[in-house]
């Protein structure tokens, strides 16, 4: 069942987006080589809880950490841990959601650590394109695999791997409600969207293929071909006046349609 959010129900997604874009721009600055992912998480929780908002991914399904840290063949859903040291030449995927005034925020981007592959930075590049291509399709009116086939068409082109076993979701009180919303599809096909519906579009790229398997952790997901991975996630909100990005307050799409 999709869940619809109201002018005020919006307004606290947007107090929500708002705060976690604030972190995860905090969160850049303190990622570099030497760094432990511990350490980031650490901040993370530190910042969220300094605003009163509760980390969401803390103990979610028994998960330990406020945050996921995931480096390089490493797709989704990395432990951040104090064995582990960010390294020149890896590229790291964040991904943090908060509660505010019980409403949810779920972000999440991929930077390199120091000097990287120009295949690396592209992947990069193109995994934050394809997060755009599919957002700007959140159109009233429109269907869940209008942004699906946005994604991927971008992806493809550039020769890249649209991961498929993890979706993007509907988000409001809870972090993940309906609808599911794929990085992969047919553009007319799947539920309409409306205005009011809130959803999390988060592309997974990879240099290589789309197959991933889960680690013994049974957490960290990786690409089975040990290609490296990207990730960029927003909250968005499907408004009469076109795609609202939650997470990153301010920002306008170009072009008619928005
Ligand atoms: N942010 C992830 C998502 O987009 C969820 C993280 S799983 C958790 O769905 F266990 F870490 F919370
Ligand atoms: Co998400």
């Amino acid at each position: 069942m999709i869940i619809l959010k109201n002018a005020q129900q919006l307004d606290k997604m947007r107090a929500a987006g708002r705060l976690l874009h604030d972190i995860m721009q905090r969160l850049r600055e303190v990622i570099k080589a030497g760094e432990t992912t511990a350490a980031i998480d650490a901040f993370a929780e530190e910042q969220i809880r300094r605003h009163k908002a509760i980390p969401s991914f803390l103990n979610y399904r028994g998960y330990p950490k406020s945050i996921c840290t995931s480096l390089d063949d490493e797709v989704v859903h990395g432990i951040p841990s104090d064995a582990v040291v960010l390294q020149e030449g890896s590229i790291l995927s964040v991904d943090c959601g908060l509660i505010l005034d019980g409403w949810q925020a779920d972000s999440a981007f991929t930077v390199p650590i120091g000097q990287v592959s120009a295949d690396k930075l592209e992947l990069i590049r193109v995994t934050e394109a394809c997060f755009f291509e599919g957002a700007r399709a959140a159109i009233d009116g429109n269907r869940i695999g209008d942004i699906g086939h946005a994604v991927q068409a971008l992806a493809e082109s550039h020769g890249l791997g649209v991961v498929r076993d993890l979706t993007g979701h509907g988000i409001g009180r809870s972090m993940h409600e309906d609808p599911s919303v794929p990085n992969f599809g047919t553009a007319g096909h799947g539920a309409r969207l409306r205005a009011g519906m809130t959803i999390a579009i988060e592309p997974m790229i990879t240099l290589g293929g789309w197959r991933v398997m889960e680690m013994d952790d049974g957490w960290t997901i990786k690409t089975m071909d040990g290609s490296a991975c990207a990730h960029y996630e927003h909250t968005i909100a499907v408004t009469p006046d076109g795609p609202e990005v939650l997470t990153l307050p301010g920002f306008r799409f170009d072009g008619g349609q928005a």
